[in-house]
């Protein structure tokens, strides 16, 4: 079968058909892990920022299917020897590399790979911008819990000015017509975003919420001073009852006692976060037979 998907950089460029047949491939690989093979095909990983969940999930998933998997390691590559990117890749292409998962903290570097060379790409997360398979797994998990997310409310808490898990998760959602709120400090609001209703405080914010999806502080991306005192009085869920049986979710890692207190993630039984972490496995499994098994589309 034709490949007609050869990139997966944004979860814009995906249209809901596909999104639905993503997620049932998943389900089906959370059943049956090892039942499909793309042995011999290649995958470098090229990740310019950490990483657990994504890096690993998409290793176990590659694995699960048979692919080869390479670690790129910039500080022993020849980029550290003024390389260029695209030269990289072109060298990665002729050795026989298929594909590139790629982290990095702007997206201008996925781009340039995209019109620069050969390969597939899959985006592990770019900057602020995208993190469309975090999208994927969080959308795969709430339907799992909601049946659909259509009506549902969604509340997003949290540095949503730095975080690309909150445009790519409110691009998807809106697909699907869930209702997405937003709570955040004033230094963490970004109010040129379309498709979400910016709530001001956390009572009203969490009132009939359907899920509630905690964000971390990105320490790393944040150059002020973060007066966390007041962060974890105005915005931290400090326990279980404030909840009233939403779902709750965060893409990880968490700061615990910040976002969210230790006793919540410990002891509220509808904690999700640690299936979203698994659910990346089976998510993955499904992109990658989309892009390099020719299936689904
Ligand atoms: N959610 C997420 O992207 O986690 P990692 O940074 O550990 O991959």
């Amino acid at each position: 079968m034709e490949n007609k998907i050869k990139n997966l950089i944004n979860i814009k460029s995906l249209n809901n058909e596909i999104i639905e047949k993503i997620v049932s491939r998943a389900e089906f690989f959370s059943k049956n892990p090892y039942s499909v093979s793309l042995e011999h095909k290649k995958l470098a990983f090229m990740f310019f920022e950490n990483s657990t969940r994504t890096r690993f999930s998409f290793e176990v998933a590659a694995k699960n299917l048979k692919m080869d998997v390479f670690h790129f390691d910039s500080n022993v590559s020849s980029l550290s020897k003024g390389e260029s990117f695209v030269d990289t890749l072109n060298n990665l292409e002729v050795l026989g590399i298929d594909g590139i998962i790629l982290r990095n903290r702007t997206s201008d570097l996925i781009e340039s790979g995209v019109q620069n060379s050969n390969l597939s790409f899959i985006n592990a997360g770019s900057g602020s911008d995208f993190h469309p398979t975090q999208a994927l797994l969080d959308y795969y998990t709430m339907k799992k819990y909601l049946g659909t997310v259509e009506g549902k409310k969604i509340v997003i808490i949290g540095d949503i000015l730095h975080s690309r898990v909150a445009r790519s998760n409110i691009a998807l959602l809106n697909k699907f017509g869930a209702k997405v709120y937003a709570l955040a400090p004033l230094a963490f609001q970004d109010k040129t975003l379309s498709g979400v209703t910016w709530e001001d405080s956390l009572d009203t914010a969490l009132q009939g919420a359907n899920v509630v999806m905690c964000l971390r502080i990105q320490k790393e991306r944040i150059e002020e001073n973060i007066d966390f005192d007041d962060y974890i009085k105005n915005y931290q869920i400090s326990n279980c009852e404030m909840l009233d049986g939403a779902y709750l979710m965060h893409p990880g890692p968490v700061n615990v006692d910040v976002e969210i207190a230790s006793s919540v993630l410990q002891n509220y039984d509808k904690n999700l976060i640690l299936e979203q972490a698994k659910n990346g496995v089976f998510i993955r499994m499904a992109i990658l037979e989309m892009l390099f098994g020719g299936a689904l589309c």
